[in-house]
C-alpha cells in the first residue's frame, strides 16, 4: 500500500519518549523523515533508541538537539534538518512539560518555564517552519499543501486545571496562537491544527495511572472506559499530516475518550 507521508520530512519536537515518541513512529510508518528533537544532552540515548527502533522497521531520520524555547538553537534544528533531507514539510509542535503548584506558591519560574517551552517553544518552530514553508512553497508531487503544522495541546486548552494554571494557561495560549496562524497563512496553503489528547500513558501523568487505585479514579473522567496509548494521537497526527486531511484548517481535535464530555452529567445534572 502506498505510504501516506512518502518523501515528506516531518520535526516532532520532544520526540524522545511519550507522546512525541509516538507520533515520531506514527509518521515514519508512513515513509516520512523523521527529526527526533530532544531537549538536553542526558536524554540524547532516548532519542537514539526511538530512532534505532525506527531504522529497524525501515525508517529514516536523524536525533537533533534542540531547546526549542531557544530562538538559536530552533534555527539551528531547522538548518541542520533542511541540511540533511533538503527541506521540511511537517511540523510536530510536540515539546511541552508541567511544573505544578498551588497557584498560591507557584514560583515565576514554575510559570515562565512552562510557558517557555509549551507556548513559546510553539511560536519559534512554527515561525521557522512557516518561513521555510514560503520559501519552497508546495511540491505537488508529495502534498496538496505547501505544508502543515500540527500543535499538540491538550484538553486543557478548555477544561480549566486546578492546580496546574500554568500548563492551562500555555495550552489555552496555543489555541488561539494556532488558529491566528492557521488564518494568516491558509491563503498560501499552509494547513494549522491542533490535536488535544487527553489522559494518554506517558511518563508526565504516570502519578495517575501508576496504580489501580489511581487508574480507576482516572477513568471516572473518561466515558470510553481506557487510558489512552500515543499511538492513538500517532493515528490523528498522521492524519492531520497527509491530504486526507486536506480541508481541515485551524481545527482543535480531541482525542480523549470523551473527557471533554462532561462526564459528571451521565446519570445526572
Ligand atoms: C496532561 C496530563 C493529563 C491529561 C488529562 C494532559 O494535557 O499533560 O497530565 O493526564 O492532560 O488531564
Amino acid at each position: 500500500m502506498e505510504k501516506k507521508l512518502q518523501n515528506q520530512t516531518a520535526i516532532i519536537t520532544g520526540s524522545s519518549s511519550g507522546i512525541g515518541a509516538g507520533v515520531a513512529k506514527a509518521l515514519a510508518r508512513e515513509g516520512a523523515n523523521v527529526v527526533i528533537n530532544y531537549p538536553v544532552e542526558h536524554v540524547r540515548q532516548d532519542a537514539e533508541n526511538i530512532l534505532a527502533e525506527i531504522k529497524s522497521n525501515g525508517g529514516h531520520g536523524i536525533t537533533s538537539r534542540c531547546d526549542v524555547s531557544k530562538e538559536d538553537e530552533v534555527k539551528a534544528m531547522f538548518d541542520e534538518t533542511i541540511k540533511e533531507f533538503g527541506t521540511v514539510d511537517i511540523l510536530i509542535n510536540n515539546a511541552g512539560l508541567q511544573k505544578d503548584a498551588p497557584f498560591d506558591q507557584m514560583t515565576l519560574d514554575q510559570w515562565n518555564f512552562v510557558l517557555s517551552v509549551n507556548l513559546t517553544g510553539q511560536f519559534l518552530c512554527s515561525r521557522e517552519a512557516i518561513r521555510e514553508f514560503l520559501r519552497r512553497g508546495i511540491r505537488p508531487e508529495v502534498s496538496m499543501a505547501a505544508g502543515k503544522i500540527i500543535c499538540m495541546s491538550s484538553v486543557h486548552e478548555v477544561i480549566p486545571w486546578a492546580g496546574h494554571a500554568n500548563y492551562a494557561a500555555s495550552k489555552g495560549g496555543i489555541m488561539l496562537l494556532m488558529k491566528s496562524i492557521a488564518q494568516e497563512f491558509a491563503w498560501k496553503k499552509i494547513r494549522i491544527n491542533s490535536i488535544c489528547p487527553g489522559a494518554i500513558q506517558t511518563p508526565i501523568n504516570k502519578q495517575a495511572w501508576e496504580t489501580p487505585e489511581a487508574l480507576s479514579e482516572l477513568l471516572t473522567l473518561i466515558p470510553y472506559q481506557r487510558i489512552g496509548i500515543p499511538d492513538d494521537i500517532g493515528k490523528a497526527a498522521i492524519w492531520l499530516a497527509s491530504d486526507d486531511s486536506d480541508y481541515v484548517n485551524g481545527a482543535s481535535i480531541f482525542v480523549d475518550g470523551g473527557m471533554t464530555l462532561y462526564p459528571g452529567f451521565t446519570t445526572n445534572g
